[in-house]
């Protein structure tokens, strides 16, 4: 490629090339100008191991032992297994999937202070306590496909779902739509970012063209008035309906008028508007049909379930110049598994526990990871009075109570009962709530919801069922993150003599499946280029 002429700027060199060469000339451009990763420095696209690959060297398949039945786990059993590499998984619950967990009814657990919770909820109706979404662009999507996994949108953004601000001035009973809200922000800003460029206050960085297009895209944007007006925002349908549009001369009635430029911005709805830019979390996004569990199960039959340990608590593990030995206990017994290999995918602060010889930097480096207390509550309804009353159906309401979130079920729309993720909350406020019995956890958040959605948060409510992640055992964290320039964190991307570490704590997308999956990818790939080259 030539040299960028020095006439035109950057910005307008890759918009034209974006223009005519479309996105991969430009970001194959961008990379040249040192902006974006280049092909060179992406991961090569994974490759699973295959049969032949044996096969064709004369090369026989090894025993690895894999530690922890999570997605990492079960993936690097999966992947390894389609080349026909003996795989033992050791898990220490009565299920696989780890943080993937779906509750329904009759599901059971105890966590670390001893409470013991068993839910009541009815059929058809699951909490997924851990994960719940899934992007379009993430390799989970891709695994759902392979393992016939069908998918269903989750909604990760409604205009419907409310907004309460309760340190901001909002008092029970008045939370605002979202759609409500931007009309406002939107209205507000644009007023005056459309006053400030007539006025001229941007004439240092804009063209007249470039005001005349900015102040159409303000008018559509924010919905205000023309010069005359002052570009003043004064409220429209944006904001939503009292009364909806009907028959005839029935226009409807609009709700309005706005409050005042100071109270929005006072209100402080802005600060919740850009979570759906995010790349993980804008629209579409996915869930699995039946609940995100189904994943692990369609890995676990993909495996072998006669692979899969259940009740098999790791305790040890030694590595040798001849292959590693794992001790663990299940069912009350000692036992012991010999392994040409082993991956280690449990949560990094618990293989820190374990009594291993791989080495002080190693255990440092597993216990230098930054833990996030997560909790969730699932409430369960005898109706579906979200969808009744407010027309709301699925999507998420945010708060600045300790609840933090509360989410409608994406699963279920017009049936007759349905359950509310009542609290997803992390830090100091999943803690209020771990620190709390189940039955108490559920008090307050009703009481948090009725603030919101008045007595019916409460009347129509039928079971509970809520999760404290750090008080989970054998994961004792909801996340776990990594000093990414780290020594540590990169001494862990390397296997430690013939144990190799995976799960999505050593991915650039914690807290995400795709994190676990693209690890395990990595840990499948680097074990097999040795195996191969051995
Ligand atoms: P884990 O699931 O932690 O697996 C580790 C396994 O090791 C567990 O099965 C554990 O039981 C086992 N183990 C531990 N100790 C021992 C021992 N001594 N012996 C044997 N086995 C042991 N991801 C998404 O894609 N979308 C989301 O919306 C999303 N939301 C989330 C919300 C919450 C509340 C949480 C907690 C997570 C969420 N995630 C989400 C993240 C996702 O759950 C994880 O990234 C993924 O499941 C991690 O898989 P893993 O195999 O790396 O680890
Ligand atoms: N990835 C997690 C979520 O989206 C944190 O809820």
């Amino acid at each position: 490629m030539g040299s960028v002429s020095p006439n035109l700027t950057r910005r307008g060199f890759l918009r034209s090339v974006g223009v005519s060469g479309g996105a991969g000339a430009l970001f194959a451009t961008m990379g040249a100008l040192g902006l974006a990763p280049t092909e060179a420095q992406a991961a090569p696209p994974f490759k699973a191991p295959g049969p032949s690959d044996f096969t064709l060297t004369g090369r026989s398949a090894k025993k690895v032992v894999i530690l922890g039945g999570g997605i990492a786990g079960l993936t690097t059993a999966y992947e390894l297994g389609k080349a026909g590499y003996h795989c033992t998984v050791l898990e220490a619950r009565s299920r696989t999937g780890g943080r993937n967990f779906t509750v329904r009814g009759g599901t059971e657990q105890t966590d670390l202070d001893g409470h013991t919770q068993r839910a009541r909820f009815s059929e058809g109706i699951y909490m997924n306590a851990g994960p719940a979404r899934i992007a379009q662009w993430m390799v989970t999507m891709d695994y759902c496909r392979e393992l016939g996994v069908p998918v269903e949108v989750f909604t990760n953004q409604n205009a419907s779902a409310f907004i309460y601000n309760e340190s901001a001035g909002m008092t029970p009973g008045n939370p605002v739509r979202y759609r409500t809200a931007k009309a406002d922000v939107n209205g507000y800003v644009s007023e005056l970012l459309a006053k400030a460029t007539d006025q001229g206050a941007l004439d240092a960085r804009l063209t007249a063209d470039d005001k005349s297009r900015l102040l159409s895209f303000l008018q559509s944007f924010g919905s205000i008035g023309n010069k005359t007006s002052g570009y003043a925002y004064t409220g429209t349908e944006h904001r939503g309906f009292v009364t909806d549009p009907g028959a005839g001369n029935d226009a409807g009635v609009v709700l309005g008028p706005p409050p005042s430029l100071s109270d929005v911005f006072a209100s402080n709805v802005g600060r919740y508007f850009s979570f759906e830019f995010g790349y993980d979390q804008a629209m579409l996004m996915f869930q699995p049909i039946g609940g995100m569990d189904q994943i692990p199960k369609a890995l676990t039959r993909a495996i072998g379930a006669h692979r899969v340990e259940l009740g098999a608590v790791v305790t040890g593990l030694t590595n040798s110049a001849a292959g590693v030995e794992v001790t663990y206990t299940q069912n009350g017994k000692e036992r012991r598994v010999k392994a040409d290999y082993c991956v280690a995918t449990m949560p990094p602060h618990l293989i820190a526990r374990i009594p291993h010889n791989l080495g002080a930097d190693v255990t440092a480096a597993l216990s230098g990871f930054r833990v996030t207390n997560v909790g969730k509550i699932g409430l369960e309804y005898r109706s579906r009075w979200w969808e009744t009353d407010y027309k709301i159906f699925g999507g998420i309401t945010e708060t600045d109570m300790d609840l933090q979130h509360i989410w409608y079920p994406s699963y279920g729309h017009l049936g007759e009962r349905g359950l509310i993720i009542g609290y997803y909350n992390t830090g100091n406020a999943a803690n209020v709530y771990s620190a709390l019995s189940p039955v108490e956890r559920e008090a307050r958040a009703v009481a948090q919801g009725v603030k919101i959605h008045g007595e019916k948060y409460r009347t129509e409510l039928a079971h509970s069922f809520s999760i404290a992640w750090h008080r989970t055992p054998y994961l004792e964290g909801g996340w776990v993150s990594p000093t990414y320039s780290s020594p540590g964190y990169q001494l862990l991307l390397r296997p430690a003599g013939r144990v190799y570490f995976a799960g999505d704590w050593l991915s650039h997308s914690v807290a995400w499946q795709h994190g676990a999956f693209v690890s395990a990818r990595a840990a499948v790939t680097a074990l097999h280029q040795r195996v191969m080259t051995g």
